[in-house]
């Protein structure tokens, strides 16, 4: 694992952006793994003004996002869908067709997860994986358990995760509490991951991914058996190593 410590968010967002620049040069049609959440939002921001003043070119990146809440649909405002669009998708020159992120609104989940799934295989697999972390070490939405699943799937979100993810909704109540999630595989077969963790409350996680034992209970800690992975890390959140 290659960590870089910066001392503010801001500085993180700044880093994160130019090392996804770097992968949309290098390679102009990479499939990127896109995460949601408070983190990565000063990324996207800085994406956009890379697009917009630099030409950063999006015309033939394919994304896949992580996950998305069973039950929202693309209209509303806190499914992923939304927030993608919201942050970056309408601001930067992506082709819809090259978009894909789990379908909230799927008749049937479970096929829809397995579709989900052949089309990231069909399209190569991920070049480029970007990550955030639950204070509870999950990735996507890949919560603690007992096992972990390597496919796409239906979740069950864990008490903290909803709590956490609560102050985007009016209430706990409207957390949804299943979500679709692309499974530990696709994101551990990624060519490059890169993981961004801001603020305390994601130091003890970070702690783990970085140097604790190799557990389901904390699907971070997987990413220890990837040979490609950067973390970018505000001062808070490297606390503990
Ligand atoms: P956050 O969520 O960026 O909103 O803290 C990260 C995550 O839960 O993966």
């Amino acid at each position: 694992m290659k960590i870089h410590v910066v001392n503010h968010y801001q500085d993180m967002s700044v880093k994160a952006a130019e090392l996804v620049a770097e992968q949309v040069k290098d390679k102009n049609d990479s499939v990127l793994g896109l995460a949601t959440g408070s983190t990565p939002e000063g990324m996207y921001s800085r994406l956009v003004k890379m697009h917009q003043e630099e030409d950063l070119d999006f015309s033939a990146i394919r994304t896949f996002n992580l996950d998305e809440y069973l039950g929202l649909g693309p209209d509303h405002p806190q499914s992923y869908h939304f927030y993608m669009h919201q942050h970056l998708f309408h601001h930067i020159n992506i082709l819809q067709k090259n978009i894909n992120i789990p379908d909230g609104k799927a008749i049937d989940a479970e096929t829809a997860c397995r579709d989900y799934e052949e089309s990231i295989v069909n399209e190569g697999g991920i070049d480029f994986q970007v990550l955030g972390i639950g204070g509870n070490g999950h990735i996507g939405f890949n919560e603690p358990d007992t096992s972990l699943s390597a496919v796409t799937h239906v979740v069950e979100l864990t008490e903290k995760t909803v709590k956490d993810n609560s102050r985007f909704f009016d209430s706990e109540e409207e957390v949804p509490r299943k979500a679709l999630t692309m499974g530990m595989g696709p994101i551990l077969k990624a060519k490059k991951i890169l993981l961004l963790a801001s603020g305390e409350g994601k130091s003890e996680a970070i702690r783990a991914t970085v140097s604790g034992k190799i557990t389901t209970q904390v699907p971070a800690t997987f990413l220890q058996l990837h040979p490609k992975v950067i973390l970018i890390l505000d001062k808070e959140a490297a606390k503990l190593i």
